[in-house]
């Protein structure tokens, strides 16, 4: 009796977790590059630069991101060593006072779910910077930020510091995403924002040329330090934007916080409140600049090469760039933000939605959903 009742325990243990694991939702469907590793470079993806108009800055080492060591003299221009900032070009502030553009990188994730459930309550709107690689894990909360009417921007596939990469590796960073957000939402997004804020003139080449506007902040939380820094306060999230609300004459601000850690995450919410009762407007980046349309209209990413079916597409996409992954920076210049991976390797039961995964795992829920009533 008792073997048959730790059955049933083991049973009803069983299609618990995966009920809860389906809820959570599915993966986007196709067969997307390695999350969180530079996807590969396609030459379709490479040829859609004129590599020729690109600014031919050196491409900087990881170990130099990781010390601080900057390009000296700043001679293309790079906004996380700094500050330079290209002013025909470069997105750093909303230009009306009393505007505010809340940015949220890193996600989505299912942090962001509590978040849209915020802003759907207020009616108000932001900028998502998503990375690609959380795109495929989590496609229906972008699709439901999406249709809230938040601003989805472009984050890269993998979160590497964009000077580390060769022109080819950057392309592919910024096209697999693209690609990831048009399968997930039906649009390709005309911002990007380039992780810890590391760009030179080489990546605004490209970024120009793929149709993106790069948009940084003039406001830093640094709440994705309270992810692994035991000596980070999250009441400093609130304390900042407390200090910013006050400063007079300044032009509207952007602000920058991430919606993938817990605690950080857990403050947007609170932060909203004193921006809007200072009497400021939260508005998405795009609309603080005066343009309503976030998205290309006429999108330059090819489909990807047979992406829902069968091991020849898969063949395609073994074929890895050369680079390592970058690690991320310590250098106090360089505006930091986590590295998505640790989050991202998580030992989650992915299940993806094609027709056939979900047929059978319905299948394997039902049968263990009932074997239990006949035992
Ligand atoms: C951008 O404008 C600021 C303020 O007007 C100026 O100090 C800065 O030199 C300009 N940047 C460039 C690259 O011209
Ligand atoms: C603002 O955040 C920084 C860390 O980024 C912190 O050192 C500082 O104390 C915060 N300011 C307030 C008023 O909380
Ligand atoms: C999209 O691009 C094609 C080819 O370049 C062009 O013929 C078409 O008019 C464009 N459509 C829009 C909506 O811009
Ligand atoms: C995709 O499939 C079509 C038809 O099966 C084939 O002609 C084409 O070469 C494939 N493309 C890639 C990139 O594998
Ligand atoms: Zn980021």
């Amino acid at each position: 009796m008792n073997f048959i009742s730790d059955i049933k325990f083991l049973f009803k243990f069983l299609s618990i977790y995966l009920l809860i694991q389906l809820s959570t939702g599915a993966m986007l469907p196709g067969n997307w590059p390695t999350l969180d590793e530079p996807p590969p470079i396609l030459a379709e993806y490479t040829k859609l630069v004129d590599l020729s108009k690109v600014a031919n800055a050196a491409i900087r080492t990881i170990s130099d991101v990781n010390i601080g060591k900057c390009p000296n003299p700043d001679e293309y221009c790079h906004w996380g060593c700094t500050q330079c900032v290209r002013n025909q070009t470069d997105i750093i502030t909303c230009p009306n006072v009393g505007d505010w553009g809340i940015t949220l990188d890193d996600g989505p994730s299912p942090q962001t779910t509590a978040i849209l459930d915020f802003l759907e309550a207020q009616n108000i709107k932001v900028t998502f910077f998503v990375v690609g690689s959380r795109v495929v894990e989590y496609p229906e909360i972008l699709q439901r930020a999406y249709k809230l009417g938040h601003q989805i921007g472009v984050h890269t596939w993998s979160h590497p510091s964009l000077t580390t990469q060769t022109n080819e590796q950057v392309i592919s960073e910024l096209q697999w995403t693209a690609e990831v957000i048009k399968a997930a939402i039906g649009v390709v997004p005309s911002y990007m924002r380039p992780p810890y804020g590391d760009f030179d003139d080489r990546i605004r080449g490209i970024c120009e040329q793929l149709g993106y506007k790069i948009v940084t902040w003039d406001s830093d939380t640094n709440d994705w330090r309270s992810n692994t820094d035991k000596t980070f306060k999250l009441s400093w999230i609130e304390g900042n934007f407390t200090e910013w609300v006050k400063q007079p004459g300044k032009p509207g601000h952007i602000s920058l916080e991430h919606d993938l850690y817990k605690g950080a995450a857990a403050q947007v919410p609170s932060v909203i409140n004193i921006v809007t009762k200072a009497g400021y407007k939260v508005k998405p980046v795009g609309t603080c600049l005066g343009n309503d349309n976030f998205y290309q209209s006429n999108a330059t990413t090819p489909v990807p090469p047979n992406s829902t079916a069968s091991t020849t597409s898969l063949l395609a996409y073994t074929n890895t760039p050369t680079s390592s992954t970058p690690a991320s920076s310590t250098t106090p210049n360089t505006p930091k933000n986590p590295t998505p991976s640790s989050h991202s390797k998580s030992t989650s039961f992915a299940i993806k939605s094609n027709n056939f995964d979900n047929f059978l795992w319905s299948i394997i829920i039902g049968a263990i959903l009932f074997t239990p009533t006949f035992l």
